[in-house]
């Protein structure tokens, strides 16, 4: 019996040594102070009192938030717990809540860190703005670029002024004037519009919601942006801030070396217009209906991404493919519509959509008094509109016209190499001095001028987003010189992703 005992008792879960590392590494981002989430998960004390909602919130999948299901399809630097994490959570709580005092608690990651190794092409702040509703609000900022001439975009990242308000930042360019009419029309900096821009003409380039790092596009994509197009930042502001200020920032970085590009769009093609069986796109009060809408491709693509879209009476929304040859291709599956963590998904590994395919779309909307967003009460019967009290069934894709081989771009590479040492297709690395104490460098071969992309991830197999960049290779040997400085000691793995060169370097970083 003693033995048993003294067994369960190594055997417990503690906070220090089991669940700080993952509150830390998974939740404290948003739960500390000053940030978007009402509660600060920092320490013990916090953590423990509130183990009961915790319990809840990650069992039910609703924390972190990330609303496609994983068991549905993975999609690209998905924000989940792991079934081992909750599992140690779980029995931490059954447990009742042990600390853990003899095992040293691991400090808290550095979360403000904006030290990109590459500096942006492209940086601005949007004046001083002071929130003047209580309710949530979509205010619209008009960004003069002063560019002359073409661009190509290959990464954005949004630097929220205040944290605790901005819950979500789209980003458009646009040629037209119609922007600068709204917004002259306006005696404040920028204007309110529900969703888009209110102009038809802008192209949507990114999401921002909290947690969204860096977003790049993989390999040698980029979104193609003409000369005199101005930027246009939506800041959704969460309801409770009236009277609080932001100045929200965005960096551009654009493909600066050369070489060949190929450019990107987000291009809607499942909507409402493409109903099965004719059935209009109306959403009755009272009722929750469901709509099968599906498109044929006459055409190759490369799909990189997705971005479905509803509005505030969205339930759940299911997106695929059946190619020519009868295959399903799963997107992604978001069976409890979240609409204020909607984003632009990327797909791990780009995905070839062979012409003659047809894409599938299965939406459902709650026009109830059940639904707590409803935006009429009593419900009113709904028909497609921007505004927020209408609604819209749409899938944009990320997508490019097909290549030979697009279907090896890896773009999340932890889920192709978690726990590789060393991995090769057609080609030998390597990194020295390795162990390193922050600079080295790699040698590889490859036999194409292209672009690589470089990331590296943590053992956790998270990338560290403003490590991710991009060199151009040449025939032939090449070398390259990298730096992990600021980061902490311990193991990293460094992806090369190009299109014949996939390999993974364990990389030792010690102090
Ligand atoms: C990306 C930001 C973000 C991350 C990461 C995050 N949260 Fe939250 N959390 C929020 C916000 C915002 C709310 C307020 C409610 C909402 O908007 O859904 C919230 C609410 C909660 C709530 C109360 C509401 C509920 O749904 O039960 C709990 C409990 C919670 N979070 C736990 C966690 C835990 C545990 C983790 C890590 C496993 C985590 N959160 C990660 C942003 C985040």
């Amino acid at each position: 019996m003693i033995i048993v005992g003294l067994k369960a008792e190594s055997q417990t879960v503690t906070f220090n040594g089991d669940v700080a590392p993952i509150i830390f590494n998974n939740c404290t981002k948003c739960h500390r102070s000053g940030e978007i989430a009402p509660f600060a998960l920092t320490n013990y004390a916090e953590v423990a009192g509130e183990a009961a909602s915790i319990y809840d919130a990650i069992n039910n999948r609703r924390m972190p938030p990330w609303a496609p299901d994983p068991s549905y399809n993975h999609l690209a630097f998905e924000r989940t717990l792991s079934a081992q994490d909750i599992q140690k959570i779980n029995s931490w709580i059954s447990s009742g809540l042990p600390e853990g005092n003899s095992i040293p608690l691991p400090p808290l990651p550095d979360f403000d860190s904006t030290n990109n190794s590459v500096q942006p092409n492209f940086s601005y702040r949007i004046p001083e703005y002071t929130i003047q509703s209580a309710q949530d609000i979509y205010r619209c900022f008009v960004v003069p670029t002063g560019w002359v001439n073409d661009k190509k975009i290959k990464a954005i990242q949004v630097i929220p002024g205040n944290k605790a308000c901005v819950h979500h930042v789209q980003v458009f360019w646009d040629t037209t004037q119609i922007c600068n009419q709204l917004d002259g029309a306006d005696s404040l900096p920028g204007y309110t519009r529900f969703i888009g821009t209110g102009s038809d003409f802008s192209k949507l380039i990114h999401i921002w919601v909290p947690g969204s790092e860096l977003f790049f596009l993989p390999s040698n994509f980029v979104f193609n942006v003409p000369a005199g197009a101005k930027l246009i930042f939506q800041i959704h502001y969460a309801a409770g801030f009236a009277g609080e200020k932001d100045s929200t920032r965005v960096n551009i970085f654009t493909n600066q070396s050369g070489g060949t590009t190929r450019g990107v769009t987000i291009r809607s093609m499942i909507n409402y217009n493409n109903i099965e069986n004719g059935q209009p796109f109306v959403i009755p009060a009272n009722q929750v209906i469901s709509f099968n809408a599906s498109d044929t491709l006459n055409f190759t693509y490369t799909f990189l991404g997705i971005f479905p879209h509803m509005h505030l009476l969205g339930k759940s929304m299911k997106s695929y493919a059946i190619t020519p040859s009868n295959d399903t291709v799963r997107f992604s599956d978001i069976p409890e519509w979240k609409f204020y963590w909607q984003n632009i998904y990327q797909f791990t590994k780009a995905i070839k959509i062979p012409a003659g395919t047809s894409l599938h779309c299965e939406a459902s909307y709650d026009n109830t008094v059940l639904n707590s967003l409803n935006p009429h009460n009593p419900p009113e019967t709904e028909v497609y509109g921007e505004e927020s009290s209408e609604e819209m069934l749409l899938n944009f894709f990320l997508v490019t016209a097909y290549h030979n081989g697009d279907e090896n771009i890896i773009i999340d590479s932890s889920f192709y190499f978690n726990n590789a040492t060393q991995i090769f297709s057609s080609n030998t690395a390597v990194a020295y001095p390795n162990p390193t104490e922050g600079n080295f460098m790699v040698d590889f071969s490859t036999d194409k001028s292209e672009w690589i992309n470089i990331s590296i991830s943590d053992l956790a197999g998270r990338v560290i987003r403003n490590r991710t960049t991009e060199i151009f290779s040449h025939p032939g040997k090449n070398e390259i010189s990298f730096s992990l400085d600021g980061l902490s000691a311990g193991v990293y793995f460094l992806s090369l992703s190009g299109s014949n060169i996939h390999c993974v370097l364990k990389i030792d970083l010690v102090n």
